[in-house]
């Protein structure tokens, strides 16, 4: 009976005067159990952000058409502009979430993006200054973490476009990730900061007991007309990192640039691109390895 009174008070009262009960930002749940993948690099220029944009339109691409959230977490913005055609503005930004005083969920921020299946974070012009007041926060390194229960039952994979450094930014999308994918390209700075980000890693796991993953090594920007330097890196890279390499590699190719530069995913500015078939290749490799993989064909790289 009470039970009943309960309801008849429910309906008599108004289902809208029973809402402000319900705490701020709880959204309904998903069916899916994302991966979370960050992509992370110290150093700058080696390809992280096309390396997110393009392997997330891949992944949300046929064969695989899984349901992708971008992240752009890196406060130079460049998710954004690199798909400036395809994400718009929204009403709540990643560091509104990250500074709210009570937990809020990540998917107030997400907005959908003309491509089909891709869903992002909108650009967010405060996220430097976001990165300095987290100092101050307790437990600051796991605010992203558990504002993104909610989106990983919304999405198959959630992809983090990190910051070319380790603020509190990078340690935020590291431990909200279960994978991290590590794009070096074919200089010396870039194979150094690869040891320095795998020893971060490991102190991530150590220290705050997260259980974070390499999902691997991508070689980016491979000029195969450079040889020596590439012999080089190639030699150091294998001899230290071994397993840990993705077969994939992706080449230079300015279309990939020039896809950048335009505001759009290099399958819409030029499906047939090297750069295109590389990414191709490596959600093929990618999906393989995280037990995703579709019945279909991987388009060959190489
Ligand atoms: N494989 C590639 N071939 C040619 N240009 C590339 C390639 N990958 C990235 N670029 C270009 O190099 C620059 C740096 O790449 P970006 O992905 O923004 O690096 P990061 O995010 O690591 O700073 C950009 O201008 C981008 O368009
Ligand atoms: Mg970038």
């Amino acid at each position: 009976m009470a039970a009943k009174r309960g309801v008849r008070g429910l309906l008599r009262g108004g289902f809208g005067r029973a809402r402000p009960s319900t705490p701020a930002g709880i959204r309904a749940t998903g069916r899916r159990t994302a991966r979370v993948i960050a992509v992370a690099a110290q150093k700058g220029g080696v390809g992280k952000t096309t390396t997110t944009v393009n392997l997330a339109c891949a992944l949300a691409r046929p064969p695989h058409g899984l349901r992708v959230l971008l992240v752009d977490i890196d406060p130079q913005g460049h998710v954004a502009s690199s798909l400036r055609d395809s994400i718009h503005p929204g009403r709540v930004s990643l560091s509104d979430i990250l500074l709210a005083e009570r937990p809020r969920d990540l998917m107030e921020a997400v907005v959908e993006t003309d491509i089909d299946d891709l869903a992002a974070t909108p650009p967010d012009k405060q996220l430097n200054d976001t990165d300095a007041q987290l100092s101050s926060r307790v437990g600051r390194e796991y605010i992203l973490q558990s504002a993104m229960v909610n989106a990983r039952s919304h999405f198959d994979v959630i992809l983090i476009d990190c910051p070319p450094n380790l603020g509190n930014l990078t340690l935020n999308a590291l431990v909200s990730a279960d994978e991290v994918l590590v794009p070096c390209d074919m200089s010396i700075l870039a194979f150094e900061g690869v040891a320095d980000l795998l020893a971060t890693i490991e102190t991530v796991n150590v220290r705050l007991r997260q259980q974070l993953d390499v999902l691997g090594v991508l070689r980016t920007r491979v000029d195969r007309r450079t040889t020596q330097i590439n012999d080089a890196i190639e030699q150091a890279l294998e001899h230290n990192y071994g397993d840990l390499l993705l077969d994939t590699e992706i080449p230079i190719n300015s279309a990939l640039a020039k896809a950048q530069a335009a505001g759009l995913s290099i399958f819409q500015f030029q499906p047939r691109a090297r750069g295109a078939r590389a990414y191709t290749a490596l959600a093929a490799e990618v999906a393989e390895r995280l037990g995703l993989a579709s019945a279909a064909p991987a388009v060959a790289n190489r």
